[in-house]
């Protein structure tokens, strides 16, 4: 049979390509560009000196971000209060584009090297399911023969050197990582331990926030139905507006900023604890302009009811996996609509790891909301005061039947 393996030039996709050769399978290799620093190149080599028959190097930046980072912006998503779902968003399109080629190729078989503890295993195979259900998973990390065969580092060093693969990292980081355009995480290793602290150069995407320009930077970014389509650097003119390089050129701000770190224990969708560290340099900006700009915009009713409604199922989807799900494409529908009135400019100040609103306005029908004479307390308009008067009178009717717990 033939297997589309979703191949990172690693060692342990390396070791699973071989092995999956050793198996009889004819083997292709499928390398995703989702905007992680990579040498494409040298993977694709290796890839081939390894056995694959072909391979693959899809870049799939344009659609990761126009349709999986942009409406997470707009929807405020976030995981247990912390994490920005980096990971999460970037599974949807490898494992779309990977069911495409084998679907193409007349691959059988789908396979990764996903651990049988984490949550991406959950994620690529629902996809998978979802988009071709007759496709057939080899999850090596899950098979006995595999697993108990490759139990250590050390197993896996041995059969590469056996094979001939070569090993690029001499001493290998003390922890995983994975990386895309919107973020990159650490886990495993010496960060199993929930209290050990990260090491100052584990850190890759931004620099520490101590170490960061005394002096700040000033950017606007404007916000079309809660898409971000213009970013203007206040401290040196630049302009970007076209969606990866808007994206990247927030990375770059929010890098040397110190921008986007976190620290967290979250919980798997398979139960287990997890501690994880992330850096999401561009996409913490954006949320926050974004969060900022919703405020001025949005109604009230409907922002509480979007929150409970859409945020927090979205999110939940999203990072156990679920994005090709019936309620993940309701959900999908309802960001566009919450968002049609979040149209403005967010003035933004960024210093040392913060991002700090310094103004904001609208345009368009969200501008119909912030009312200042209105909301002035310095002034008569708007209504009459002594309409509040009936207001607080009517809600207060239940409250006087009330007695507190503890009077
Ligand atoms: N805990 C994060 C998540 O579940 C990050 C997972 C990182 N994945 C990886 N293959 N290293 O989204
Ligand atoms: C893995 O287990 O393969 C990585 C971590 C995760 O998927 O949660």
């Amino acid at each position: 049979g033939k297997v589309l393996l979703a191949y990172s030039g690693g060692l342990d996709t390396s070791c699973i390509l071989a092995w999956l050769i050793d198996e009889g399978y004819e083997v292709m290799a499928y390398i995703a560009d989702v905007g992680q620093e990579e040498d494409f190149e040298a993977a694709r080599e290796k890839a081939l000196k390894v056995g694959a028959s072909k391979v693959f190097v899809e870049d799939l930046k344009e659609e990761f971000v126009k349709e999986l980072i942009f409406p997470a912006i707009q929807a405020n998503a976030i995981y247990e209060s912390v994490y920005l779902l980096g990971t999460s968003l970037a599974r949807p399109v490898i494992a779309r584009k990977q069911i495409e080629i084998a679907a193409r190729e007349g691959c059988q078989f789908v396979s990764h090297g996903c651990t049988g503890k984490g949550n991406d295993q959950v994620r690529f195979e629902l996809a998978y399911y979802a988009l071709k259900p007759d496709i057939q998973v080899i999850a090596p990390w899950r098979l006995p023969v595999f697993f108990e065969r490759f139990a250590g580092r050390k197993d896996l060093l041995a059969f590469a050197a056996e094979k001939g693969i070569p090993v690029f990292q001499t001493a290998a980081k003390p922890w995983s990582t994975d990386e895309n355009l919107f973020h990159i995480s650490y886990e495993a290793g010496i960060l199993e331990d929930p209290n050990v602290t990260p090491p100052k150069d584990m850190w890759k995407l931004t620099v520490d926030p101590e170490d960061a320009p005394n002096t700040p930077e000033r950017i606007t970014i404007t916000f079309d139905k809660g898409i971000p389509v213009k970013v203007v650097n206040h401290n040196d003119g630049t302009e970007v507006t076209e969606p990866v390089a808007l994206f990247t050129y927030l990375n770059t701000v929010a890098r040397r900023n110190g921008i986007g770190r976190i620290d967290i224990v979250e919980s798997r969708f398979i139960g287990v604890k997890s501690r994880g560290c992330y850096e999401t340099p561009g996409g913490t900006i954006l949320r926050n302009a974004h969060k900022d700009l919703e405020g001025l915009t949005l109604d009230g009713q409907m922002r509480a009811l979007r929150d409970t409604n859409i945020t927090a199922p979205y999110s939940k989807a999203l990072y156990n996996g679920l994005y090709f799900s019936p309620e993940c494409e309701f959900l999908n529908q309802s960001i566009a609509f919450t968002q049609r009135n979040v149209t403005g400019d967010v003035k933004v100040k960024l210093y040392k790891g913060n991002t700090v609103i310094e103004g904001r306005i609208a345009r368009g029908d969200g501008a119909k909301l912030y009312d200042m004479q209105e909301s002035s307390m310095d002034e008569q308009g708007g209504y009459n005061p002594q309409d509040a008067d009936g207001f607080i009178k009517i809600h207060s009717i239940r409250l006087k039947k009330f007695t507190p717990a503890n009077q």
